[in-house]
C-alpha cells in the first residue's frame, strides 16, 4: 500500500473484489450506508455470530438465547426513552440545502485544528530536529501547540455543556461564533438546530384509519426486557442469569459513513445479565473482563483494544464503558458494557402495568433485578476482524502477496481442494476428497489457472489450508497440505485429512480460549 493511501479505501475495495461486502443496490448507484454481504462475507459474519453465540450461550449454563421480533408494541419505545430522547441535533445550510449533525460539524472543526494546525507544527519540528525530535515532549511544551490544544478543549467542553442542557440555540451560536461554513456552499447561512429522532417508523395495518405508527427497533435488547418473565419462567432461570440475542437494528443516522462502521441497518449481538440489586458493579467488572478476553482470544494485537470508561453516565446507568478498537480510521467504539440498573424493567412495568419481578427463593422475597448489558455491533466486529487480517507481504523472492490472515475458525472457506493438473485422473481424485469433506467443512474446489495463481486467490479470501492432488497422490493416497500463513506444504495421508482439519479449524477450540 502506498504510504499516503487511505487504509479504509483499500479495505472497501478488497471486500468488494473478493466477494465480502458489496454496496447495496449498486446498479442504481447504491444506497448510502447500506451494504450487502457477499459469498464470503456472509460466511465470515455467520462464523463471528457462532463464536459469540457459543461463548455466551452454549458456554454458560445460566445464559439462554432469544430471537424476538423486529416490530414491537410502540409503547416499548416510550418506556425505553427512545420516543422522547433518541435524538441527534440537526442543522441545515440554507444555500446548499445540505443537512448536518450540529455536533459533528463542531467535531470536524476541532479535528481540522488538530490536523491543519497541530500536525503541521509537529511535521515542521520533526523536519527541523530530525532524529532528536521527541513528539510527546513537543506536544506538551510548544506554546503554539498548547494554544491550539486549549482551543480544542474549550470548544469540546462548551459543546458538551450545551448538548447536556439541550440548548439548541447555544449550539447554533457556537457554530456561528467559530465561523464554521458548509463544505458545499461555503456559507454560514444556517437554519436553527432541531432535534431529529433516529428511529425509523412505519404504519402497521392496511387502512389509514385502522393503522398505527410502529418503529423498526433501534436496539435489540428491548425484546429481551419485555420477555424477561417469559424466559425466566419457561427456562426456570435463577438470578443471576443472562439472555442473549443476535438481530437487526435500524437507526436513521444523519451522518452514516466509514463503510460498515456506521450503517442505517445493522446487526447487534446483545446480552442482558440479570443480577440481584447491590451485586451489579461486581458483575459489571466481571463482564468487562470477560468481553475483553473474548476479543483478545482471536489473537489480535492487544494494543489495538482500549477501554474508555464513561465519566458522564446516561441517567439510567451507574457504570458504563466502551471497548474501543483501532479501526483503520482510528480508535472507535466496538462494544459497550453497561450497568443499566433496574431502569428498563421498571419502565416497562410502569407503562404496561404488569409486574416484571423475580421471586428469589433463597431470600423469600420479590425484587426487580438489575441489569448488566454487553452490546456489540456485528458489522463493526466484522470490520475489526477483516481489517486486522488483511496484509500485504513481501516474499523472499521479492514478489508480494495479499493475504487475509483470518483466525482459521472464522475463515469463510476452511480448505481448498486443488488438482495440480486438469488431467490424468487428478480432478477425479480431488472431487472425491472434496465430496468427502464438504459437509464437515466449508470447502472450495478449484481447477482453473496455474497452481500458484490458485494459491494466491485462496490467500486473498483467507482460506487457511489448501490440499493439492498430484501424481503421487494417485499412487500413495497422500496429498500436500499447504498452510496459508507459512506457505509451507506437508505431505499427509488422505485418511488423516478430516482429523487434521478438525483440529486446526475447530470453533469449539477457539471458544474454549474465550471462556
Ligand atoms: N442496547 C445498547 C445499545 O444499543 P449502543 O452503544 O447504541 O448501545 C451498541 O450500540 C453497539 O451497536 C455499538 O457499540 C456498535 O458496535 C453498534 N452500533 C451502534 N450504532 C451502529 C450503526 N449505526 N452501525 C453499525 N453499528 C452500530
Amino acid at each position: 500500500m502506498a504510504a499516503n493511501e487511505d487504509p479504509l479505501k483499500r479495505i472497501v475495495s478488497h471486500a468488494k473484489e473478493y466477494g465480502y461486502v458489496f454496496p447495496s443496490s449498486e446498479i442504481y448507484d447504491g444506497l448510502s450506508a447500506a451494504y450487502d454481504y457477499g459469498i464470503y462475507g456472509v460466511e465470515l459474519k455467520n462464523n463471528i455470530k457462532e463464536y459469540w453465540w457459543k461463548t455466551m450461550v452454549h458456554g454458560n449454563e445460566n445464559i439462554v438465547g432469544l430471537d424476538s421480533a423486529i416490530f414491537m408494541h410502540p409503547t416499548t419505545w416510550k418506556a425505553s426513552g427512545h420516543v422522547d430522547a433518541f435524538n441527534d441535533p440537526l442543522i441545515d445550510n440554507k444555500d446548499s440545502k445540505k443537512r448536518y449533525r450540529a455536533d459533528v460539524l463542531l467535531e470536524d472543526y476541532m479535528e481540522k485544528i488538530r490536523i491543519q494546525k497541530i500536525e503541521k507544527e509537529v511535521k515542521k519540528a520533526a523536519k527541523r530536529f530530525g532524529d532528536d525530535f521527541d513528539k510527546e515532549t513537543f506536544l506538551k511544551t510548544n506554546p503554539r501547540v498548547l494554544q491550539y490544544t486549549q482551543k480544542i478543549v474549550d470548544i469540546s467542553s462548551r459543546m458538551g455543556q450545551l448538548l447536556e442542557a439541550n440548548d439548541l440555540n447555544g449550539i447554533k451560536a457556537l457554530i456561528e461564533e467559530l465561523g464554521i461554513v458548509c463544505p458545499i456552499s461555503g456559507t454560514s447561512n444556517w437554519t436553527d438546530v432541531r432535534q431529529f429522532n433516529l428511529m425509523f417508523s412505519t404504519e402497521l395495518g392496511s387502512t389509514a384509519d385502522g393503522s398505527s405508527k410502529i418503529y423498526l427497533r433501534p436496539e435489540t435488547c428491548q425484546g429481551i426486557f419485555v420477555n424477561f418473565l417469559n424466559v425466566q419462567k419457561s427456562g426456570r432461570m435463577k438470578v443471576p442469569f443472562g439472555v442473549a440475542q443476535i438481530g437487526k437494528a435500524f437507526r436513521n443516522e444523519i451522518i452514516a459513513r466509514q463503510f460498515i462502521f456506521r450503517m442505517r441497518e445493522f446487526e447487534q449481538m446483545e446480552m442482558q445479565y440479570f443480577v440481584k440489586p447491590g451485586t451489579e458493579l461486581e458483575a459489571y467488572e466481571e463482564w468487562k473482563e470477560r468481553r475483553l478476553k473474548w476479543h483478545k482470544n482471536l489473537g489480535i494485537d492487544p494494543s489495538k483494544y482500549r477501554v474508555h470508561d464513561h465519566i458522564k453516565l446516561a441517567h439510567y446507568a451507574n457504570a458504563a464503558c466502551d471497548i474501543e478498537y483501532d479501526f483503520p480510521m482510528g480508535f472507535k467504539e466496538l462494544e459497550g458494557v453497561h450497568s443499566r440498573t433496574d431502569f428498563d424493567l421498571k419502565s416497562h412495568e410502569d407503562e404496561s402495568g404488569k409486574k416484571l419481578q423475580y421471586f428469589d427463593p433463597e431470600e423469600n422475597k420479590s425484587y426487580t433485578p438489575y441489569v448488566i448489558e454487553t452490546s456489540i455491533g456485528l458489522d463493526r466486529m466484522f470490520l475489526a476482524v477483516f481489517s486486522n487480517s488483511l496484509v500485504e507481504e513481501t516474499l523472499e523472492d521479492g514478489s508480494s502477496r495479499v493475504v487475509m490472515k483470518l483466525p482459521a475458525a472464522l475463515a469463510p472457506v476452511k480448505c481448498a481442494v486443488l488438482p495440480l493438473l486438469k488431467k490424468d485422473g487428478l480432478p477425479e481424485m480431488a472431487k472425491e476428497i472434496f465430496n468427502d469433506l464438504k459437509l464437515d467443512f466449508n470447502m472450495q474446489y478449484d481447477e482453473k489457472d496455474a497452481i500458484g495463481k490458485r494459491y494466491r486467490r485462496q490467500d486473498a479470501i483467507g482460506t487457511p489450508f489448501a490440499i493439492t492432488i498430484d501424481h503421487d497422490s494417485l499412487e500413495h493416497k497422500t496429498v500436500t497440505l499447504r498452510d496459508r500463513d507459512t506457505m509451507k506444504q506437508a505431505r499427509v495421508s488422505v485418511s488423516e485429512l478430516k482429523q487434521i482439519l478438525s483440529e486446526k479449524t475447530s470453533m469449539a477450540e477457539l471458544v474454549k480460549g474465550a471462556l
